[in-house]
């Protein structure tokens, strides 16, 4: 069975370095064929890194950052299961709105709530984002949906969040 996995990296320290070795790649170990999309700051810091090549190596499906032109055939097919992780407060945040002004956070937006797709978010931020008045409204806006969060563990290793996709 052709397993798809959307997975999806914001600008979260230790992107340049972790999100390669502890998700994209115990991920395909795991079996998933990867559909992989990256906001342009992540986009940046992986490819400032030398990181984009080697992802690339991982999938036959392009890493995609930005949209394709009205014409152009979609370049992903439609997964049922995504792994947003890294995911910035920024990007929380704005999942949770609804705004979708990147292609990682189109392709989240139109998978979130529909019917069948899981959705698990690896989320990593300060202590301090949990005073922020809108924060744990967006958690719970997101919970809500369905969706599966966890706070990234800032020492430890990202991988285990890989497990929610099979819960
Ligand atoms: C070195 C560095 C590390 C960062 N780490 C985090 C982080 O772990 N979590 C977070 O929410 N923001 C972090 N940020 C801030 C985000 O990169 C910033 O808010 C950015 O606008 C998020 O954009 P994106 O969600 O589109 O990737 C970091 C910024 C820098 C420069």
């Amino acid at each position: 069975m052709d397993r798809v996995l959307g997975l999806v990296g914001s600008s979260c320290g230790g992107l340049d370095t972790r999100f390669r070795t502890e998700l994209a790649e115990p991920a395909a170990a795991r079996g998933w064929r990867l559909a992989i999309t990256l906001t342009p700051t992540a986009s940046r810091w992986l490819d400032s890194a030398g990181e984009l090549e080697r992802l690339r190596e991982l999938t036959d499906l392009p890493v995609r950052s930005v949209s394709r032109l009205p014409g152009e055939p979609r370049p992903h097919p439609d997964p049922a299961y995504f792994l947003f992780a890294p995911a910035s407060a920024n990007s929380v945040a704005k999942l949770a709105l609804g705004l979708a002004d990147n292609q990682a956070l189109t392709v989240l937006g139109d998978a979130l709530g529909e019917p069948g797709v899981t959705i698990a978010v690896g989320y990593q931020v300060r202590d301090a984002r949990f005073a922020h008045p809108a924060w744990q409204g967006h958690l719970a806006a997101l919970g809500g949906a369905g969706v599966r969060l966890n706070r990234l563990d800032h020492g430890g290793p990202w991988t285990g969040v890989l497990d929610e996709l099979d819960a």
